[in-house]
């Protein structure tokens, strides 16, 4: 159950954001109109540092992550988004930190926090871990993915990512798009947190994938499931591509007959409507799940996968205000 929108701790103000799940709807708005704003404000600024309409809200404030499980993007992502608004920031992996040396997260946390951080950035391939984090620490918690259960701030991105790329910014009304999460859904907690807020807001999404990857119990969560996905291309405004998450215990009989199946590439994207795009959370394993001209295509259905990293950024920023309870200049 998602702790977004209750208070973090008695000690600190502020909230945490474990999952998309249940989430308000109202609130799922204001985190993406947040982002938003902060996109156009960053894009429009002139050189400076600091955006006008931006400022430097969190100046004076330390942020930590806490890094269990390999990351690139959205530990920098992170990192970028918190010195953008004038925080400091820390890094904390497992390789080389007293994790390794058994200690717990519940005792990690609480030894980060008496050091005076005013949020954590949790990720861990427990699902679970976020929760178990936040209910630990009294600053607040920010899931950077946890296990194949949330990844809370890439769901908010793609979400914008999809509003931007079919004219719903105002309002975020997603009601009339079809979007399709194609591959390994059933290891991802990108898919958990799309379908959150696709649903949410009104899209219907269909999640495509073999029956090892995409298994009907997944209908429990308001989606379709199909196992075919050439009947499906030529109805959908969106494809979110997935990783095969290997080290998930995701495993495939043939490489060749899932990219038969499966694969995002030049001849699919021919079946696919005009206006729709092509969206990868990363890493991508190119010339699995996804070929390159596929992922950067730029006429007839679009590649949007820097969009999505880009719009990251963004939707951070706009986290990490909302869950610290600070405003923008
Ligand atoms: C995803 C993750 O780590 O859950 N990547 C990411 O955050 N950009 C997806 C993945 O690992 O496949």
């Amino acid at each position: 159950m998602s702790r977004a929108g209750q208070s973090g701790g008695a000690a600190t103000s502020g909230r945490d954001l474990v999952g998309l799940g249940g989430i308000d709807v109202a609130l799922l708005k204001r985190l993406l109109a947040s982002a938003k704003d902060i996109g156009a404000a960053w894009r429009g600024r002139s050189g400076a540092r600091s955006a006008p309409g931006i400022g430097s809200p969190l100046a004076g404030r330390t942020i930590a992550n806490l890094f269990f499980e390999n990351s690139t993007r959205t530990r920098v992502s992170f990192t970028i988004a918190a010195q953008r608004l004038g925080a400091h920031v820390v890094d904390l992996s497992a390789a080389g930190s007293s994790v390794s040396k058994g200690e717990t997260l519940s005792d990690t946390v609480r030894t980060i926090e008496a050091m005076g951080v005013d949020a954590l950035i949790v990720r861990h391939a427990s699902s679970g871990a976020a929760a178990l984090a936040a209910r630990a620490a009294a600053v607040p918690v920010l899931n950077a993915g946890d296990g194949s259960h949330e990844h809370p701030t890439q769901g908010l991105l793609d979400t914008l990512t999809v509003a931007e790329a079919h004219g719903r910014l105002d309002g975020f009304d997603l009601s009339g798009l079809r979007l399709a999460i194609v591959g390994d859904v059933l290891h991802s907690r990108v898919a958990r947190s799309d379908i959150a807020a696709w649903t949410a807001l009104g899209a219907s999404v269909v999640c495509v994938g073999p029956p090892t990857l995409a298994p009907r119990t997944l209908e429990a969560m308001g989606v379709e499931v199909r196992h075919e996905l050439d009947g499906v291309l030529g109805e959908v405004d969106v494809v979110q591509s997935l990783r095969v998450q290997f080290e998930r215990a995701a495993s495939l009989s043939s490489a060749r007959d899932y990219a038969a199946a499966y694969q995002i590439n030049a001849e699919r994207l021919k079946r696919m409507k005009p206006s729709a795009v092509v969206m990868h959370p990363g890493p991508m394993n190119r010339g699995l799940e996804i070929t390159g001209d596929a992922a950067e295509a730029t006429d007839g259905p679009r590649g949007l996968i820097l969009r999505q990293v880009e719009n990251g950024v963004y939707v951070r920023m706009a986290a990490l205000l909302w869950c610290l309870d600070a405003e923008r200049a």
